[in-house]
């Protein structure tokens, strides 16, 4: 189902919680909300749940309308066909696996092949063997999985999820990942994921809509807020990388950013910027090429840390002359300290936006 927020406001006293938020989401997309603690991201959550009012605005589910302020509706939770999962599980501990899954299908009185919609539920996360065993008896993973299973068992078109993986260690997330990935995709539907962390984001979802402080800052694809961050914020929140302001200039025919008085920074989309103004430069360890040999159109830098990855090993050096620090990768270990020689080897920085006007990227 698709899911239309317009002018979307809500306050909590002195504070605006959630400024004046819209954005649309497709049938069938997996779109989070990615933002640091205290951005607003629970509160929209529970506007599109009904357990909050907003202030102001209106949210469409499909053709229906399910809160408007103007035309004063309200439709209660219970009505809005979403399920529901959250960081701590919410399960009753005096219930069993099956009586949790069952609970709303009781509730709102579908007693119609209700043993049979509970096990195709768990089976879709596949606890069906664990029907008989109550909450304590369970792993963390086993848990959260109840807690799925209880969110679909009405097969609702729209999935809510709060930070659901937070709570588990970091193998069994990457499992619970791809299961909810899947589960969601297969049951084709349209899916809002709360989260904080950017690697989650990135990995799971067709759009993230970035936001800080009540507001949306950049709604995009992973791979568009990953190379194309609109400012520094989104740039600083997703990736590794470094924020460098440079000059766009030539030296000996090579075009490059100018760094402080001494350091040049040989790269060819320089020469794509107004030459001699000062801009702000995303630079991710991908695009940074390290060589222990002196060669032309090389700047001096030196290795502050290194560490090993398993498949590679991540660095941070420093660029002779400057307080520019890059990250890098390397296949090989260079020890803190070694002097090294750097180039930009792909056309992959970034140029943000300067003050004074936008900046075509290529
Ligand atoms: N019921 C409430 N009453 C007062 N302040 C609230 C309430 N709910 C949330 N807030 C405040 O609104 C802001 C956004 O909270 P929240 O949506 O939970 O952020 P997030 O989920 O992004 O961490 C926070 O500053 C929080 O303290
Ligand atoms: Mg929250």
């Amino acid at each position: 189902m698709e899911i239309v927020l317009s002018q979307i406001k809500k306050r909590f006293g002195d504070l605006q919680a959630v400024k004046t938020l819209s954005f649309t989401v497709k049938q069938g997309e997996f779109v989070s909300l990615l933002g640091p603690s205290g951005c607003g991201k629970t509160t929209l959550l529970r506007m599109l749940a009904g357990i909050e009012t907003p202030d102001s605005g209106e949210i469409a589910f499909g053709d229906t309308v399910i809160f408007s302020s103007e035309k004063n509706i309200m439709m209660p939770p219970q009505k809005r066909n979403i399920g529901m999962v959250f960081q701590d599980f919410a399960l009753w501990p005096h219930m069993t696996v099956f009586e949790n899954v069952a609970y709303s299908l009781r509730a709102r009185k579908q007693k119609k092949q209700l043993q049979e919609k509970v096990m195709e539920a768990l089976r879709s996360v596949q606890l069906e063997p664990l029907w008989e065993r109550y909450p304590h008896q369970l792993s963390g993973g086993q848990q959260q999985r109840v807690a799925f299973a209880r969110a679909i068992v009405n097969k609702p078109g729209i999935i809510l999820l709060d930070e659901p993986l937070s709570a588990l260690d970091a193998t069994l997330r990457d499992d619970m990942r791809l299961l909810l990935q899947r589960l969601v995709k297969r049951m084709g539907m349209t899916a809002i994921y709360v989260t904080h962390d950017q690697s989650e984001a990135m990995a799971m979802s067709d759009r993230i809509v970035v936001m800080t402080k009540g507001e949306v800052i950049q709604m995009d694809t992973p791979e568009m807020i990953y190379h194309y961050p609109v400012n520094e914020t989104v740039a600083r929140f997703v990736g590794k990388g470094s924020i460098v302001t440079g000059t766009p200039c030539t030296q000996l025919g090579q075009s490059g950013f100018q760094l402080g008085q001494e350091a040049f920074l040989a790269a060819r989309q320089a020469a794509l910027f107004p030459q001699g103004k000062e801009v702000q430069t995303v630079i991710r360890p991908e695009t940074v090429d390290v060589s222990l040999q002196q060669s032309d159109h090389r700047v001096t830098g030196k290795v502050e840390t290194i560490s090993y990855l398993g498949e590679r090993y991540e660095g941070t050096l420093k660029i002779a002359n400057t307080d520019v620090v890059l990250h890098f990768y390397s296949t090989k270990r260079i020890e803190t300290g070694t002097t090294v020689y750097v180039r930009i080897h792909s056309d992959q920085i970034h140029v943000l936006q300067s003050k004074g006007g936008a900046y075509e990227t290529a």
